[in-house]
């Protein structure tokens, strides 16, 4: 794939990673303030390519919320076992001790809801516009982030599912998501469950920056409206899977102070495997949603 050069913004490259989605973009340090020509070019690459990848940004916590508010105001965070700073949650794989976390502590189940594809925060009745994920210590060949699109998904669905689909809502619920990893929360409390109850979201909706449609399912989706539940699931399951399908997929290999940003619009994530030998310490920001799906 060809690089490309920006002509608003000639600092920035932009190499492309995938044939119809996420670029790697270099030419500017994250730790700085961005001109106006650089921030309207990273939010206009964000909208066109969904995933973007930075390389050596060696940030702070201050200096990664300062970097996200170009794409919008932030999203606070709501669950304890990953805190960090009001706008900061660190996905870490160590105890309290330093040490990695063992199989089925609280804290590493939380993680493992990571491992189903997703798209960040679609149990809120407005959804995250987008996260920024920073690499602070990670491991070599494990605890990857795979990436798919859900525009492509929608762009390449047969015409028969598209109407199947087209006008269905589905529930999201984040208590849903915890349980298929551990009954007892993995570290949610029942007080912050209770600020995110279920939601329903459209399945099929139009990017409000580029006017196109792309699917929206996650695995936050507990229900389709209107459907049996086992049968709503499996829909569910089915178009993510789709969304997924081999050649469709951008699997992240980080290398320290990678940074990636992704448009929780119409992109999917997932961790590959937690690490139980190498430590793994990744900081996020939330870009909040602009309004209701639609
Ligand atoms: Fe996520």
């Amino acid at each position: 794939m060809q690089t490309e050069a920006l002509s608003d913004a000639a600092q920035l490259t932009v190499r492309p990673l995938h044939e119809h989605f996420a670029a790697e973009v270099t030419g500017f340090d994250m730790r700085k303030p961005q001109p106006p020509e650089i921030q309207k070019a990273l939010r206009d690459l964000f909208a066109r390519y969904s995933v973007l990848v930075f390389r050596d940004q060696r940030v702070t916590d201050e200096e990664q919320v300062a970097f996200t508010r170009i794409f919008g105001d932030l999203e606070g965070t709501t669950f304890s076992v990953a805190h960090s700073h009001p706008y900061v949650y660190q996905l870490s794989n160590i105890d309290e001790n330093g040490e990695v976390l063992k199989p089925d502590t609280t804290k590493r189940l939380f993680l493992e809801v990571n491992a189903r594809w997703h798209t960040d925060s679609s149990y809120r009745p407005i959804p995250a516009k987008g996260s920024l994920l920073s690499g602070r210590e990670v491991p070599e060949g494990e605890g990857e982030t795979a990436f798919c699109s859900m525009r492509v998904g929608w762009q390449t669905l047969p015409d028969e599912m598209r109407r199947r689909v087209e006008g269905l809502k589905a529930v999201h619920n984040y208590a849903y998501s915890i349980s298929l990893f551990d009954p007892d929360g993995a570290g949610v409390t029942q007080d912050e469950l209770a600020t995110v109850p279920p939601v329903v979201h459209p399945m099929v909706r139009t990017h409000p920056d580029t006017g196109e449609k792309n699917l929206y399912v996650s695995g936050h989706i507990e229900r389709v409206v209107g459907l049996p539940e086992a049968e709503g699931r499996a829909l569910a399951e089915e178009l993510i899977e789709w969304c997924a399908r081999p050649g469709y997929v951008y699997e992240h290999h980080w290398r320290p102070f990678d940074a990636v940003l992704w448009d929780n619009r119409c992109a999917l994530h997932r961790a590959t495997a937690i690490p139980l030998t190498q430590r793994r310490i990744m900081h996020r920001t939330t870009i909040a949603g602009e309004g209701p799906v639609t």
